[in-house]
């Protein structure tokens, strides 16, 4: 598909020669500093959406971005009241509302179901504190800091409806230090996020988005 009207000059040629513009839908619950970084490095992000009110929605104002909430009070909250599928078809809703075409997670704390997956296959991206298959969940820097692990890391990958366990794009090690507390060795990971994440979309981008590519 080719979006000629965009302002955005990310993108690629394809074979006709014309260049093919990429939306970017950035998902967050956060303080937001890899949207930041990822800002800072001019990618080209038409919404940021989150699904609480959170310094990532600041960020975005701050930087005369659009924003969403669809906030997951509205959908049962975080407890097993929560409507998970409707959740995720407001999601999808929204971001086809902005005409997304990759959707870029960065510390986004609501896993979405199938009609995501659907909608945007191999298209969503996502950052995880550590060296998956290694620590996967909310708490992965915890964990590695709890089992006495020396060297952890970063992982982005492509999500799919398993929580963490897409397929892999890039990796980097971080070292644990003996004094680390969960804070410290977050702030150490996310500063190799900050660089590698932009990085790693950069390269997406470059390859071609498309529905089930192979972006390994
Ligand atoms: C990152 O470490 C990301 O991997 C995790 O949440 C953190 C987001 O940080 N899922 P921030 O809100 O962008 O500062």
């Amino acid at each position: 598909m080719v979006r000629e009207s965009r302002s955005f000059t990310a993108g690629r040629m394809s074979s006709a020669g014309s260049v093919t513009l990429v939306r970017l839908g950035v998902l967050v619950s956060g303080t937001g500093t890899i949207l930041e970084a990822l800002l800072a490095e001019a990618l080209p992000v038409v919404v940021v959406l989150s699904d609480r009110p959170c310094g990532g929605l600041q960020i975005a104002a701050d930087a005369g971005l659009a924003s969403e909430l669809v906030d997951r009070q509205s959908f049962g909250g975080y407890g097993e009241t929560f409507a998970r599928d409707e959740f995720t078809g407001a999601v999808v809703e929204a971001l086809k509302r902005y005409d997304v075409d990759l959707v870029v997670m960065a510390g986004f704390g609501t896993v979405l179901t199938q009609p995501a997956h659907d909608a945007y296959e191999g298209r969503i991206l996502n950052t995880h504190p550590a060296l998956l298959p290694a620590f996967p969940g909310w708490h992965a820097v915890e964990d590695a800091l709890a089992a006495g692990a020396t060297v952890t890391g970063c992982t982005v990958h492509l999500a799919t409806v398993d929580m963490d366990a897409g397929p892999i794009l890039a990796q980097e090690e971080v070292a644990v230090r003996s004094d680390d507390t969960a804070a410290t060795l977050h702030e150490r990971i996310k500063e190799v996020e900050r660089r590698l994440y932009p990085a790693t979309i950069r390269k997406v981008i470059a390859a071609g988005v498309g529905p089930g590519e192979d972006l390994r």
